[in-house]
């Protein structure tokens, strides 16, 4: 057995706001075959600690970054957690990374760095007679891990890995929380976690941890380069040797048309009918000839949705519908709501899981015309449930999808539709193939058929993990 603390600042289904939530709540579990026991350190949201109930007490600190904190352990949905019941940091309603007024909570910095500390108090002395061979932190909320572990002291056996969900997202903090966070004045310069004059909690794990991962190969790639590297691609550049792409996986419990308790579940695509046809009941649509869209979506600039607007009418002219689910931008949300205008468009604002599942069980056809995507998991949904995704080439859309060219057509392997450039021309020219693909249906059907049975579950790439962490305890 490898012991190995996941350190994430959101897990499904406890607490989610995007796919890092789903990877963190299925990894443990799909690791538990391949010899890993995986722990998961969780900051103490109201949600996670109603879930834990009655748990241990581990470990008592009398100042977490402005306040008393503990760190409890206990099981929950399956997983076994640390949780930091830190009321100071966590008790709080709502968004777990933004306040009431839609900006990011300020003491970010502080909420994420006791995150981190925690996981390297946790790496140097270990917990309740358990202690970590690898600490596997996601993102930059887990990014100073590294540099607490050298203030710590810890064993230098101790291995570390980063996983890249979204580069974007930088960790930023002011000079001054070099002494805030407690973070060595020395390690404030290019080769550890100073960003242009700032503080940087990603550019911290980028650079300390001993192994980074990302969610695809192809955006390990462009992970590299100028136009995705969002000011890291140097750095990325510099880590070459330690990055590595392992393809996220979708949970096949919860993911299952076969099973799934939100829909009427199905085995074939001919099972999808009845989904359909409750989901245009559920959205008042009318009966139409073209393939039904779903989108389930952030709704950000990251995911290109602008250009669907753009696209719709191409769609519904040529007899198409569009369902589409989501949140997040103002703009965004307004123009959806507007484009419901068109008979042919429904939108529901908001995050409703059980809709979710509905959507993809029903559409034809899944829309993800993301202008960066490192993975993405809705157009595996799709792949699972015989829904074709029309997906930008970009990042795990590009390395997920089997595109509808020619060659692939003839020789009946495709299993969606992928378009380049990310433009509104390029979106339309792939919604009118869609069109009249959906109207051929034998090829139809030989498409849903590949995609169903495409594998999409973790087992490839959680003996991949698996393989990292033995190389990096010295097993292998
Ligand atoms: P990202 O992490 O960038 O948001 P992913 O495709 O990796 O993109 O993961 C998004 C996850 O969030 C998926 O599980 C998706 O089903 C879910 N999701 C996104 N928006 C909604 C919504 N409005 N309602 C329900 N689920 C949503
Ligand atoms: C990020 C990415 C998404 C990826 C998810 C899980 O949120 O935007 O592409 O699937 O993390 O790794």
């Amino acid at each position: 057995m490898i012991n190995v603390l996941s350190v994430t600042s959101e897990c499904a289904p406890l607490v989610k706001t995007g796919g890092l939530a789903d990877v963190a709540g299925a990894l443990p579990g799909a690791l538990r075959s391949e010899g890993v026991d995986m722990r998961t350190l969780l900051p103490g949201y109201p949600a996670v600690l109603k879930a834990l109930g009655k748990a241990k007490v581990e470990l008592e600190i009398a100042d977490l970054f402005g306040g008393a904190a503990r760190v409890l352990f206990g099981q929950a949905t399956g997983l076994d957690l640390y949780v930091i019941d830190a009321p100071h940091l966590f008790d709080r309603p709502g968004n777990i990374y933004l306040g009431p007024d839609g900006k990011d909570w300020p003491d970010n910095p502080q909420r994420f760095a006791a995150l981190s500390w925690v996981a390297a108090k946790i790496g140097a002395e270990g917990i309740g007679g358990w202690s970590p061979a690898i600490i596997h932190g996601h993102d930059w909320q887990a990014g100073f891990v590294p540099e607490y572990l050298r203030l710590l002291n810890a064993d230098p056996n101790l291995r570390t890995v980063l996983t890249i969900h979204n580069i974007a997202f930088h960790g930023i903090a002011p000079p001054e929380a070099i002494k805030t966070l407690g973070l060595d004045p020395k390690r404030f310069d290019q080769g550890g976690y100073e960003f242009w004059g700032r503080v940087s909690a990603l550019k911290a794990g980028l650079m300390g941890s001993d192994r980074l991962t990302t969610v695809s190969q192809t955006y390990a790639e462009e992970l590299m380069t100028d136009s995705f590297g969002m000011g890291f691609d140097g750095v990325m550049r510099f880590r070459r040797n330690e990055l590595l792409g392992i393809l996220n996986g979708i949970d096949l419990g919860v993911w299952d048309p076969a099973t799934d308790p939100n829909i009427k579940p199905f085995k074939t695509p001919s099972g999808k009918a009845a989904n359909k046809k409750a989901l245009r009941e559920e959205f008042g649509l009318p009966d139409a000839e073209g393939p039904l869209c779903v989108v389930v979506s952030r709704l950000t600039e990251q995911k290109g949705l602008d250009l669907l607007l753009n696209a719709i009418p191409t769609l519904t002219a040529k007899g198409g519908q569009l369902i589409v689910l989501g949140a997040g931008d103002a703009v965004l949300e307004a123009s959806f709501r507007a484009a419901t205008s068109n008979p042919n468009v429904a939108v529901h604002i908001g995050y409703d899981e059980a809709l979710s599942h509905r959507l993809i069980a029903g559409g034809d056809a899944i829309l993800v015309p993301s202008r960066f995507e490192p993975c993405g998991l809705t157009q595996l949904y799709g792949l699972r449930y015989g829904t074709i995704p029309v997906v930008a080439l970009t990042g795990g859309l590009a390395d997920t999808v089997i595109n509808a060219s020619p060659a692939a057509l003839s020789k009946g392997v495709a299993t969606g539709l992928q378009f380049a450039p990310i433009t509104t021309e390029s979106l339309r020219n792939a919604l009118s193939k869609l069109c009249t693909l959906y109207s051929d249906k034998p090829v139809w059907q030989k498409m849903q058929k590949n995609a169903m049975a495409q594998a999409v579950g973790w087992e490839t790439s959680a003996k991949a993990y698996a393989a990292l962490y033995e190389e990096l305890a010295g097993r292998s």
